[in-house]
């Protein structure tokens, strides 16, 4: 007997697609690449700390990484906006902190998406005060109608228009994560 279909298969759909799956991964691929060629000349200087920002990156990060070829350290950090679940108030709070020091290592933060840009303004400026020889961002994805914050994204993913997303680790509600592309709600 065939497996049923994963929700989201299921007619009516309830998401529409923004970026396929197949698309995630030629970009994520890319970026692996880049990183790649970024850091084989730091990489025999010190550890390269990937930093995957809880819980929305880790899909992006567990790709990703796959398509680092040079040794890297992998660690995860937790934080969580106040506010209203889909609009960020710029007050950060750390909920999980990195499992080691990062002084003197070069940090490659991944996030999911820069929205606002105050989470990872906030999370940028901690980081930093622990003194990184360097600090790089990874963004899967960016929104730049939303910007608040004026935020430099070292190696991104897609622009996205002003849309609520979901799917390959964003969530609403804690729901979806496991949509392997990006959708958002129709009509939203
Ligand atoms: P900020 O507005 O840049 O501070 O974004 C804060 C966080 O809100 C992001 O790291 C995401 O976890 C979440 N977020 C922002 N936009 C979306 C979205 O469209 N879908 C799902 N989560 C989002």
């Amino acid at each position: 007997m065939a497996p049923s279909p994963p929700p989201w298969n299921r007619s009516p759909d309830p998401f529409a697609e923004l970026i396929s799956a197949e698309a995630i991964a030629v970009r994520v691929a890319e970026l692996g690449a880049q990183i790649t060629t970024d850091y084989a000349p730091l990489a025999n200087q010190a550890d390269v700390v990937v930093i995957g920002v809880l819980k929305g990156s880790v899909i992006f990060l567990a790709d990703l990484v796959r398509h680092i070829g040079v040794p890297i350290i992998v660690d995860f950090i937790g934080i969580s906006s106040y506010g209203d679940a889909t609009v960020s108030s710029g007050v950060v709070q750390i909920t999980q902190d990195l499992s080691r020091p990062i002084e003197g290592k070069h940090v490659i933060v991944v996030e999911d998406i820069v929205d606002t840009g105050h989470t990872v303004h906030y999370l940028l400026e901690n980081l930093a005060t622990r003194r990184p020889a360097s600090i790089k961002l990874a963004s899967l994805l960016h929104k730049p109608e939303r910007a608040e914050r004026q935020i430099e994204i070292h190696y991104l993913g897609f622009t996205i228009p002003n849309k609520f997303v979901v799917g390959y680790g964003l969530d609403v509600s804690q729901q979806y994560r496991n949509l392997p592309f990006i959708g958002y709600v129709q009509g939203v």
